[in-house]
């Protein structure tokens, strides 16, 4: 199983596969035009199977990872959660790390927790192409029902608090956070299937770090996903998720990762919460894509 090396492949192979929700959507303007394309592009690569998924597309982390990768704080918070809690994870793949959590292994691994914890907390796995396995099915048959549930066909923003209810912790680990072409409507809703009190985890690769001091991956390329203030000067992806209003943002570099990453926690600390909006300007497709979004001036 590969990590989180092999995921900055940026090069796109064309797979002959159709995207019946292209159609629907006709280009008004040579920019909408070449946006529809890379989505176009986007899809066949979520919705490439068996042998022919694209390599770098990695379906298949497992909890060791994802507790590795996202900031130290994600497995005491999973550790913690009880029967009544909830763990959303946006963009789950095969689901691995959830099925991880559900084994016995994890109990023995995390003994602080295990007391409080009891029954393990329901778990929602979302993606948008459906990746369950024999095993998936398997242990979701073996508990109460809801306790484990797979979301597909859908992206975040088409759910509605209504239907899913909120989480004591969402991940999203190379998910919709490094997939989407609408970044702040993205956090936005995550905000929103957040409890207060919870928190989101998530990761991005090759992006500038909090303190500045790295450089993008590939030479000549830029960061795999930048903002720009209206005036064309950066804004770090750290510094845009501390202007949201009612979220406390840590952000930790991860230079030991291919490409590098950074790793962020949003703990949500009340309910009216705002995320600074903004505009795509730029979206490639890839395995994740290259995308750059400006800031929007009020
Ligand atoms: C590269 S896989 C990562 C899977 C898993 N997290 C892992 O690390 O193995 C990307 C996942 O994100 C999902 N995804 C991308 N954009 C999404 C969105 N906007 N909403 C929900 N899922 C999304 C894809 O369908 C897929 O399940």
């Amino acid at each position: 199983m590969s990590g989180m090396k092999n995921v900055g492949v940026r090069t796109v192979l064309l797979l002959i596969l159709s995207t019946p929700w292209l159609a629907a959507s006709q280009a008004a303007d040579p920019d909408s035009a070449k946006l529809n394309e890379e989505m176009s592009k986007q899809e066949r690569i979520y919705r490439s199977e068996g042998e022919k998924t694209l390599e770098g597309y990695t379906v298949d982390r497992g909890l060791s990872i994802y507790s590795r990768g996202l900031p130290s704080e994600f497995a005491r918070s999973l550790a913690s959660l009880g029967p009544s809690d909830r763990w959303l994870d946006i963009g789950a793949g095969k689901g691995q790390a959830i099925l991880d959590y559900y084994t016995p292994d994890y109990d023995l691994a995390q003994p602080e927790g295990r007391k409080r914890r009891g029954a393990k907390a329901q778990v929602v796995a979302m993606s948008i192409e459906d990746r369950r396995t024999p095993q998936w099915r398997q242990t979701a048959a073996s508990l109460e029902v809801n306790q484990l549930q797979y979301l597909t066909d859908k992206r975040l923003r088409e759910y509605s608090v209504a239907e899913l209810g909120q989480f004591q912790v969402i991940t999203d680990v190379v998910g919709g956070f490094s997939y989407t072409e609408n970044l702040s409507l993205f956090m936005e809703k995550a905000l929103a299937f957040l409890a207060t009190g919870g928190s989101f985890y998530s990761i991005l690769q090759d992006v500038r770090w909090e303190d500045g001091t790295n450089r993008p991956h590939y030479q000549g390329s830029p960061f795999l996903t930048e903002i720009v203030n209206a005036d064309g000067s950066e804004l770090k992806i750290c510094s845009w998720l501390k202007r949201i209003t009612c979220a406390q943002v840590t952000c930790e570099s991860r230079s030991e990762w291919e490409p590098s990453m950074e790793a962020f926690r949003v703990h949500k600390v009340c309910d009216d919460v705002t995320v600074p909006a903004l505009t795509p300007l730029h979206y490639q497709a890839g395995t994740p894509p290259e995308r750059r979004f400006q800031l929007d001036t009020k």
